[in-house]
């Protein structure tokens, strides 16, 4: 049970609380751990209206692409420290979809995640993408405050 778990990242400090309980989790059970970092799309207009816009768009998705790579790394290398098994994707779209997507196709059986995110707005205990992953998931989801 719960051997394949999917960690989504956004950098804030929710998401790296929900990291820490999926170590204590994949030790106790033998898990394998995979990170994810959505990159959120831009308005779909970019892409049309000008070509200047979709180079300057996609070079900004490229760099934001790496950006939340190289800020999963740090977070992978936490993982194999304890011993676990840990692979990492940073990908663009819209986050929850990227999400649901991902743990479909490759078959998690465990999504732990925050509560809240990077989000400013306050008074709400679950965010959009904790809220729509929950609600859509193929698996258990186990969500941190
Ligand atoms: N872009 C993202 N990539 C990967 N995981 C994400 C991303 N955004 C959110 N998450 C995950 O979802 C959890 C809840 O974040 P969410 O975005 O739903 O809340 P919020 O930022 O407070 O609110 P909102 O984004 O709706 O304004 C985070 O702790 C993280 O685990
Ligand atoms: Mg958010």
């Amino acid at each position: 049970m719960y051997q394949k778990i999917l960690v989504p990242l956004d950098g804030s400090e929710r998401a790296e609380k929900a990291l820490t309980h999926t170590i204590e989790l994949a030790r106790k059970l033998g898990s394998k751990v995979t990170l994810i970092h959505v990159v959120p799309s831009l308005p779909p207009y970019v892409n049309s209206a000008v070509d200047r816009l979709g180079h300057a768009q996609q070079s900004i998705l490229d760099e934001l692409v790496s950006h939340g790579q190289e800020l999963l790394d740090q977070y992978a290398t936490s993982v194999t420290d304890k011993g676990i098994e840990v692979d990492t994707c940073s990908v663009t779209g819209q986050p929850a979809d990227e999400i649901l997507e991902k743990a479909k196709r490759e078959g998690y059986d465990l999504i732990v995640m925050g509560s809240r995110g990077l989000g400013e707005i306050k008074g709400y205990i679950m965010g959009s993408v904790s809220n729509r992953v929950s609600r859509h998931a193929p698996c258990p989801v186990l969500i941190i405050r």
